[in-house]
């Protein structure tokens, strides 16, 4: 009988709702405070796993990225339960690549979510947030979903409580950010002085995410300057009835809040040509849900979901 287990998991995109930049640390990342928020827009990978004396990873994937995320996960994961086997990866990407989207994080982190059901060796979460603050500044923020705080540098991750379901369209140009020189574009405007600022505003945002009234993303100012056709995008879903468009991460996908599903709906018609694709705002609850369904035959209560311990 063979051993492998096998589960066909989600990787959801996620937006920041706020995304606030103070200023350069010591170890060359930059300290944020952002809201990150998951949406119903998602990559998918099979994965399985079958015990061996020795370990080897293979990766399908159409699209050919090199150094894919993917595959370090994995490596880090087993290595970490101090298991050998074969892990066979295929991923279907649906997530636009560069636009701020976080897909490839939210690859990485569901293979380290996955890997422990599959294996049915338990990681725990301080052990799960190290490994993927290794893979990427976004990667801790998958583990847990919903709406959460991100501080430091993205990968202290504080939860916040889950909001009624709320729409959006995302339009995603196919402008590829570079992050790192986004935040070396942005890094000589932070000032001292205006951090304070920030910090309250961000403060004000959390208490009251249902309004996003002083939502901001401090990327705008430098990515917009240097893509035109980004800001336009902005007003258009704002023109065509969004409560709040913003850009996500360093872009360049640029998304709209809409009251409702309808409006949303209608939005899309008046943005004609510009490609925008609908989402829905995907709770922490959901996000478990939807994770549970994906894993359910290889779960069991001492190993998934991960524990504190
Ligand atoms: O952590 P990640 O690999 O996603 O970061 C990509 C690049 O973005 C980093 O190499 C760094 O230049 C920049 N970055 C930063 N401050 C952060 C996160 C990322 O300067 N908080």
């Amino acid at each position: 009988m063979s051993r492998t287990r096998s589960a066909r998991v989600p990787a959801l995109a996620k937006i920041n709702l706020d995304l606030r930049v103070l200023g350069k640390r010591p170890d060359g990342y930059h300290e944020l405070r952002t809201v990150f928020q998951t949406i119903s827009l998602a990559d998918m990978i099979d994965i399985s796993f079958t015990p061996a004396k020795t370990t080897e990873i293979a990766l399908e994937d159409a699209l050919g990225i090199p150094d894919n995320l993917v595959t370090r996960a994995a490596r880090l994961a087993l290595d970490a339960m101090r298991v050998s086997g074969r892990v066979a990866l295929r991923l279907e990407k649906r997530i636009p690549m560069g636009a701020g989207l976080g897909g490839g994080s939210s690859d990485a982190a569901a293979v380290l979510l996955a890997l422990p059901a599959l294996s049915r060796r338990p990681l725990s979460v301080a052990t799960l947030c190290e490994l993927g603050q290794q893979l990427g500044s976004d990667v801790p923020f998958f583990l847990l979903g919903g709406a959460a705080v991100g501080i430091g540098r993205g990968t202290e991750i504080f939860p916040l409580p889950d909001a009624p379901t709320r729409y959006g369209l995302l339009a995603a140009p196919g402008i590829h950010v570079n992050t790192a020189q986004a935040y070396r574009d942005l890094s000589p405007r932070l000032t001292t002085e205006l951090q304070q600022n920030k910090i309250f505003s961000f403060l004000s945002l959390t208490w009251d995410l249902g309004g996003l009234g002083t939502a901001a993303n401090d990327f705008e100012a430098v990515v917009f300057e240097q893509h035109q056709h980004l800001p336009a995008l902005k007003r258009r879903l704002l023109r065509a009835g969004a409560s709040v468009a913003m850009m996500t991460g360093s872009g360049s996908a640029v998304f709209g809040i809409f009251p409702d599903r309808a409006s949303a709906a209608g939005a899309r018609r008046l943005l004609g040509d510009e490609k925008a694709v609908p989402f829905s705002l995907v709770s922490r609850v959901r996000y478990r849900r939807i994770w549970y369904r994906a894993l359910a035959p290889h779960i069991t209560p001492s190993i998934w979901p991960p524990r504190s311990r």
